[in-house]
């Protein structure tokens, strides 16, 4: 990864000529006046893309310069109308991110891209220099948006995913060589299939001859309007996709872990049984009545920020699905200036020019009368009811749920994986197995660290909406009671509720939000385990060299946030397929 901060993004640097904006930078207009139609005569047209979605096929899409995410759009539209049953991925790099407004006012001219504009613009956001991962599943199209130098985010691709159409848009090669380097060139060649197409806006002879070099056909064609020609081509040899075989994947544990892991997987070729020991799903650390996103972060470019801040921004676009609206609940988050550490970070937050994401409400006295202190909002985020989403993210057909199996341990067959329960006869084979059983993952790594965490409920005030954090969070209201988190105990011998602790935690939020009330004698309480590595790293790795048997665990304080993104990153390693989380990342998992 760069040395770039992650949230620290560059905008585009134009100048509007009424709703058409030009690049300051390069001197160069984004598109013709009638872009719709340039964009469907020159990249759709000239790569049969129409076609080719009805094929019956997986297609994958690599674009050079998503600039304000027209092509995305229009290539999104000939997706949901061809009505494809098959998956679309879509990968475009750019180092520039456009604001939802620039989006807006060139969008607004075109109605009949509306319904596309809407689905990006509802997930378009925490946008970040690295890999941004948007999936739609609503209309199976994954969509990969590379922020970074062209350079540094070609590197990001792994040898597994190969593109079937190119769109090389990076303005004219004259005034931008980097986009059109001997290494792009070479990229595309690498990471083509066989009977891949390609097509430029652009017509240069040494693009023409670097191409034809690295075995594509080149053609060069009339071009849009103003353009005299432009080029497109494809390489020779049939295209060859294979009907893959559905593979049974075994996953052990119902918690946010293992739920997440079937979900993604249930969207490739997959049949997944998942395993619980108890006779309730998720019953575990990720059965809280409530659990906040944690969208705390710090200003170093370590790896451990970087997967903090891709899985926060991941998750807070994932649990945007329509089918996870009753159990999440887009709030925003808050926190409370209540010590000069947190002062001093607000600060920080606010010095990177983000007010997409986040926003300083100073004195605020909206969410209690008695909350004195600025107060740090960070926007597009929220809550979740942790059971809800957990039986949400199994509900798909291909999943099936075995409650009252309590695993013992796995053998191999041959290529396949037999499971051991401890009160269970279970003969079935399978090709791939995921361990996400909580705290039960000390029996793989002897040096986890367990520390048991209680959430208390009390009656606090129905204006509290959003979590706030300061040390420790309050939740809003559950079963008429705000859900205050969380204790910490590093030595315990059970999980008994330790009313000591739970009194602590009530005073201690009580002086965080200026409440002068006593303890009140009648709480709620929930104790449970959270799961660490030394390094704070979570853990997603493969512990079978020959078979896909991977670990998945040891989200500590930040199930809900990792959950989504880790549950990505293994079924792409399962499925070789592009993972949301680069390699110079995934390797500390
Ligand atoms: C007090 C407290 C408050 C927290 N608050 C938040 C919060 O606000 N936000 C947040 O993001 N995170 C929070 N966390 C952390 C979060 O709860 C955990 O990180 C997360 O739930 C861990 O998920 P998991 O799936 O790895 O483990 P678990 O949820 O423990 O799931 C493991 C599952 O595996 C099953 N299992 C175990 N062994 C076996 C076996 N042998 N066979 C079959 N099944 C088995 C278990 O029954 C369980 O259902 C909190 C944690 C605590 C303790
Ligand atoms: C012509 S515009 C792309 C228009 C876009 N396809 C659309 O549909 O809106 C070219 C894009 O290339 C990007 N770009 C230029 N040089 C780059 C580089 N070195 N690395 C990454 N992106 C670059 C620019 O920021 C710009 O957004």
């Amino acid at each position: 990864m760069s040395k770039a901060f992650a949230l620290d993004v560059q905008n585009h640097n134009i100048k509007w000529d009424g709703n058409i904006p030009s690049c300051l930078e390069f001197q160069d207009i984004f598109f013709q006046a009638d872009v719709l139609s340039e964009i469907k005569y020159v990249y759709l047209d000239a790569n049969n893309v129409s076609k080719r979605f009805k094929s019956g096929f997986d297609i994958s899409i690599f674009e050079f310069g998503f600039g304000f995410g027209l092509n995305f759009l229009c290539t999104l539209k000939e997706w949901i109308d061809s009505k494809s049953q098959k998956k679309l991925t879509y990968v475009s790099v750019d180092n520039k991110v456009p604001t939802i407004q620039e989006i807006e006012k060139i969008t607004d001219q075109f109605k009949s891209i509306d319904k596309e504009k809407e689905l990006l613009l509802k997930f378009f956001k925490n946008v970040h220099n690295g890999i941004n991962k948007i999936n739609f599943d609503s209309v199976n199209v994954e969509f990969f948006f590379l922020v970074g130098n062209v350079n540094e985010s070609i590197h990001w691709l792994n040898d597994f995913q190969k593109f079937d159409i190119w769109f090389l848009d990076g303005f004219d090669p004259k005034k931008n060589p980097e986009m059109w380097s001997e290494d792009i060139l070479d990229t595309v060649q690498r990471f083509s299939r066989a009977g891949s197409t390609f097509s430029t806006f652009s017509s240069a002879g040494f693009i023409k001859r670097g191409m034809i070099e690295r075995g594509f056909n080149v053609k060069k064609r009339k071009g849009f309007n103003l353009k005299r020609h432009h080029l497109c081509g494809e390489t020779s040899g049939k295209i060859i996709k294979s009907k893959s075989s559905k593979r049974r994947i075994a996953v052990i544990g119902t918690g946010i872990a293992g739920s997440c892991v079937a979900y993604q997987l249930s969207k490739e070729d997959c049949d997944i049984d998942i395993f619980e020991h108890c006779s309730e799903i998720s019953d575990g650390a990720s059965g809280n009545p409530l659990a906040a996103l944690y969208p705390k972060f710090n200003f170093l470019t370590t790896e451990l920020n970087y997967i903090n801040i891709f899985s926060f921004c991941y998750a807070s676009r994932f649990y945007l699905f329509d089918q996870f609206k009753d159990a999440y609940f887009p709030s925003g988050v808050s926190f409370i200036d209540t010590n000069p550490n947190l002062s001093r970070w607000i600060e920080k937050v606010m010095q990177l020019n983000r007010a997409d994401m986040f926003e300083l409400k100073k004195n605020s006295s909206d969410v209690l009368n008695n909350l004195k202190g600025a107060k740090l909002r960070v926007k597009n985020c929220g809550y979740v009811d942790p059971k809800k989403m957990n039986s949400k993210l199994l509900e798909p057909d291909n999943i099936k749920i075995f409650k009252n199996y309590s695993f013992i341990d796995y053998s191999k067959q041959k290529s396949k994986i037999m499971l051991n329960f401890k009160n269970k006869i279970h003969e079935e084979l399978y090709d791939g197995l995921i361990i996400a059983t909580g705290s039960g993952l000390c029996n793989y790594f002897q040096d986890l660290s367990l520390t048991k965490g209680h959430i208390v409920g009390i009656d606090i005030s129905d204006s509290i909406k959003e979590p706030l954090n300061s040390n420790g969070y309050v939740l809003p209201k559950k079963d008429n009671k705000n859900w205050l988190g969380g204790s910490y105990e590093a030595n315990f011998i059970d999980l008994e509720i330790n009313h000591h602790e739970c009194k602590n935690l009530i005073k201690k939020h009580f002086s965080n939000l200026n409440i002068e009330e006593k303890v009140p004698v009648n709480y709620e309480a929930r104790a449970q385990v959270r799961t660490s590595t030394a390094e704070k790293f979570p853990i997603a790795r493969r512990i079978e060299k020959d078979a896909n048997v991977f670990v998945v665990g040891a989200f500590g304080s930040r199930g809900f946030t990792y959950g989504p993104i880790i549950g990505d990153h293994i079924s792409a390693e399962m499925c070789q397929k592009m993972s949301p989380l680069p390699s110079s990342i995934s390797k500390y998992l």
